[in-house]
């Protein structure tokens, strides 16, 4: 862990620290070889959208690997070292065959699995051909998604699939732009911000105004409650809950981090709740999962799938309005200073921020832990062992994210109501847990 600096205790003290610490190195540098990005590597990671993969190569960067992803004429995807094993030519000047892709320099083709197929200028007999290989990936495609895993061969995973990917009743819909959602800082502070629940009443409320999109009939004032929040740590990650007053219900908000990039959060429900006769809670389907991707050390690209409920007349989101414009960079810096929104908070954290000089608080226990989650996944992978949230049996993955709305009383004092809406949100947590079937392995 950092050494914090030590709280400023005199005024214009600034000068005692001006020494900026050093990044944390092992837990956020992510090219090979660092035990951040040999813990990374040991899940299929999103590099790609299908869509992105038509007639030309595609020249991406991921965990600060230069790589070339493309899909061959009989269909199939192939990610590969993007510096030809030739004499390095960039791949992505490439052509597309039917078997692969070949090299625009001296015509070498290549295998999606990176097998050489052809070397042209070359002797028929020659020491290449059959014999050796371009670096390659193994991807699969998955609900318009391209996941690679670019790990260690003998340790890698079956693809991790939650319980929400296979729902009959679900559509999906992907919730980034063509090519992923960009930002330029670590991965880490990327994540940092779904452990932290209580950003919301400032950042997307109280400071900039409501910024989400789907807050169905929720008042600037209603988001700006800090609430009371919790934080539990579950077989795939962190749950975390803000519990506010709405009037006679307590608002469960509930979003999970996933190990190790992923984030999870519902729908949020409507108010007034529409409950059904007799019942005193409604509980929203999922909204999303969105990964952060390291493109290198100081870039992070996003994908995310979305859901629509088949038939399910709960479900009140479209597409476009998961797409948060403050989630994303390209505003005026005026815009962006009188109205932040996530970019602004993450990028604004350095490109890549320094635990060193941070002081953690109360609210910050969800950041803690999920830091902590990963610290020990990237010790495990160092001592030669599975990470937390890897699993080699094929089960399906609950994830747990339960945004509810629970009929509930006003307590006769603020004490009194705080513990009433405490109390709910812990309620709701073991009624989760309990509810989700624990394949977990
Ligand atoms: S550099 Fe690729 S074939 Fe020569
Ligand atoms: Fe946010």
């Amino acid at each position: 862990m950092a050494d914090q600096h030590r709280f400023l205790t005199e005024t214009f003290s600034a000068y005692t620290q001006a020494e900026v610490p050093p990044i944390e190195e092992n837990l956020q540098r992510v090219g090979p070889g660092t035990p951040g990005g040999e813990y990374l590597r040991r899940f299929w990671q999103p590099v790609a959208q299908s869509a992105m993969l038509k007639d030309l190569p595609v020249k991406i960067r991921i965990m600060g690997e230069d790589l070339v992803i493309f899909r061959d004429k009989l269909g199939r995807v192939g990610l590969l070292e993007m510096h030809c094993t030739h004499r390095g030519t960039s791949l992505e000047f490439g052509r597309i065959e039917d078997r692969g892709i070949r090299c625009c320099y001296h015509g070498w083709q290549f295998d999606i699995d990176g097998a050489i197929l052809d070397t042209p200028a070359e002797p028929e007999k020659n020491p290449y051909k059959g014999k050796l290989y371009q670096g390659a990936y193994p991807t699969i495609e998955y609900r318009g998604l391209v996941f690679a895993y670019m790990g260690p061969p003998d340790k890698k995973p079956p693809f991790r699939k939650f319980d929400i990917f296979e729902n009959p009743d679900i559509d999906f819909g992907l919730g980034e732009p063509l090519g992923g959602n960009l930002k330029p800082c670590n991965w880490l502070q990327v994540m940092d911000n779904v452990a932290d629940p209580v950003h919301e009443a400032f950042l997307h409320a109280s400071i900039s105004g409501i910024q989400f999109t789907d807050t169905n009939g929720r008042t600037v004032e209603e988001l700006a409650d800090k609430g009371e929040d919790d934080y539990w740590e579950t077989d795939v990650g962190v749950l975390c809950h803000v519990a506010r007053r709405v009037k006679e219900a307590v608002w469960v908000r509930s979003m999970e981090y996933v190990i190790p990039n992923i984030i999870q959060i519902c729908q949020m429900p409507l108010l007034p709740p529409p409950f059904a006769s007799g019942e005193d809670e409604l509980t929203m389907p999922q909204l999303l999962t969105r990964w952060r991707v390291p493109i290198d050390d100081e870039n992070t690209i996003e994908f995310a799938l979305v859901y629509f409920g088949r038939n399910d007349e709960r479900n009140y989101v479209s597409a476009p309005s998961i797409a948060l414009a403050t989630n994303r960079g390209g505003r005026s810096y005026e815009e962006a200073q009188r109205t932040p929104g996530d970019y602004d908070a993450q990028v604004g954290q350095g490109p890549i921020a320094r635990h060193g000089r941070e002081h953690l608080g109360r609210t910050d226990r969800g950041v803690a832990l999920m830091r902590r989650i990963v610290r020990e996944g990237i010790e495990a992978v160092e001592r030669g062992e599975d990470p937390k949230g890897l699993f080699r049996n094929g089960a399906i993955a609950p994830v747990y994210a339960n945004e509810t709305i629970r009929r509930a009383s006003r307590g006769a004092t603020p004490e009194e109501d705080r513990a009433i809406v405490r109390r709910v949100s812990h309620d709701l947590y073991r009624k989760t847990l309990a509810s989700r079937p624990r394949t977990w392995a």
